[in-house]
C-alpha cells in the first residue's frame, strides 16, 4: 500500500464545526476529504429503505456487506451514492439521523465502513482529511494528524438548530445528547480522542478561527516531515 503525502484524522461529536472544518482545511490544503458519517448514514438509509428491522442487529449484520456505498472525495463537492442512486439528501431527513447510532453500533456494519475508509485514505494520492468519531482511534491510528474537536452542548445544539432552519435549540440539545450517549457508549469504537490526538475547543471560535488552527497544525507536521 502506497502512502498517501498526509492523512489528517478529524473526529468529535457532532456540532463542533466538524464538517466545516474538514471540507475547508482540504480545499485549502488541496488534499482530499471524507465524510465517514455519511456513510454511517447511508448504509442506514439502505436498512431503512428495504424494511430491515432497525432494533433486530442480527437482521442489520446478516445484510451489513450488501449495499454498495461510493463517496466522492472532492472537498468542494463532496457526493455519495448507494447502489447508483444519490443519497446525499436523504440521509439528512430526521428518520435516518434517529436511526443511524443504532445501526453504526453493530460490528459488522462498523468493519465493513471501516474497510471501506481505509481502502479510500489509501488511494488519496495526495493525503486526505477524514472526518468521523473513531477515525484517529482506529481506522487509521497511524494518521500524520489526530485532531479532537468538542463545544459546550449550549454551542453545539445553537450550531445544529442554525443548520436545521429554526429548529427548537432545546429538542436539538437532547437529540444530539442522546445521540453522543450512543455513539460514546457503544461496544465497537466508540466516539473517543485518541491519546496522540490534539484536542481544540470551538465553543467560544469562529468557523474561521477553527480552520486556521487546524491547517497551522497540518502546515507544521509537514514541515517537520
Ligand atoms: O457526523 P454525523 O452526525 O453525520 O454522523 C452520523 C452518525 O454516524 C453518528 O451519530 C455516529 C455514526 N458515526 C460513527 O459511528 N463513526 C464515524 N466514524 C462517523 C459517524
Amino acid at each position: 500500500m502506497e502512502r498517501a503525502t498526509v492523512i489528517v484524522a478529524i473526529d468529535g461529536p457532532s456540532g463542533t464545526g466538524k464538517s466545516s472544518t474538514s471540507k475547508a482545511v482540504a480545499a485549502q490544503l488541496g488534499l482530499s476529504y471524507l465524510d465517514t458519517g455519511a456513510q454511517y448514514r447511508a448504509i442506514t438509509w439502505w436498512m431503512v429503505t428495504n424494511g430491515i428491522d432497525i432494533d433486530d442487529p442480527s437482521a442489520i449484520a446478516a445484510v451489513a456487506g450488501k449495499p454498495e456505498i461510493i463517496s466522492g472525495t472532492d472537498p468542494s463537492a463532496p457526493t455519495i451514492t448507494v447502489d447508483g442512486t444519490d443519497v446525499a439528501a436523504a440521509i439528512r431527513t430526521q428518520d435516518v439521523t434517529s436511526k443511524v447510532s443504532a445501526v453504526s453500533a453493530v460490528p459488522e456494519v462498523r468493519a465493513r465502513i471501516t474497510e471501506l475508509q481505509r481502502s479510500i485514505a489509501a488511494d488519496a494520492g495526495n493525503g486526505i482529511v477524514v472526518e468521523g468519531r473513531d477515525i484517529g482511534t482506529t481506522v487509521l491510528p497511524d494518521a500524520d494528524l489526530k485532531i479532537f474537536l468538542t463545544a459546550s452542548p449550549e454551542a453545539r445544539a445553537a450550531r445544529r438548530s442554525g443548520e436545521l432552519k429554526n429548529a427548537d435549540v432545546q429538542a436539538t440539545r437532547e437529540a444530539l445528547l442522546k445521540r453522543d450517549a450512543a455513539d460514546s457508549s457503544r461496544k465497537t469504537s466508540p466516539l473517543a480522542k485518541a491519546d496522540d490526538a490534539v484536542e481544540v475547543d470551538t465553543s467560544d471560535l469562529t468557523l474561521q478561527q477553527v480552520i486556521e488552527c487546524v491547517v497551522t497544525l497540518v502546515e507544521e507536521k509537514r514541515a517537520g516531515k
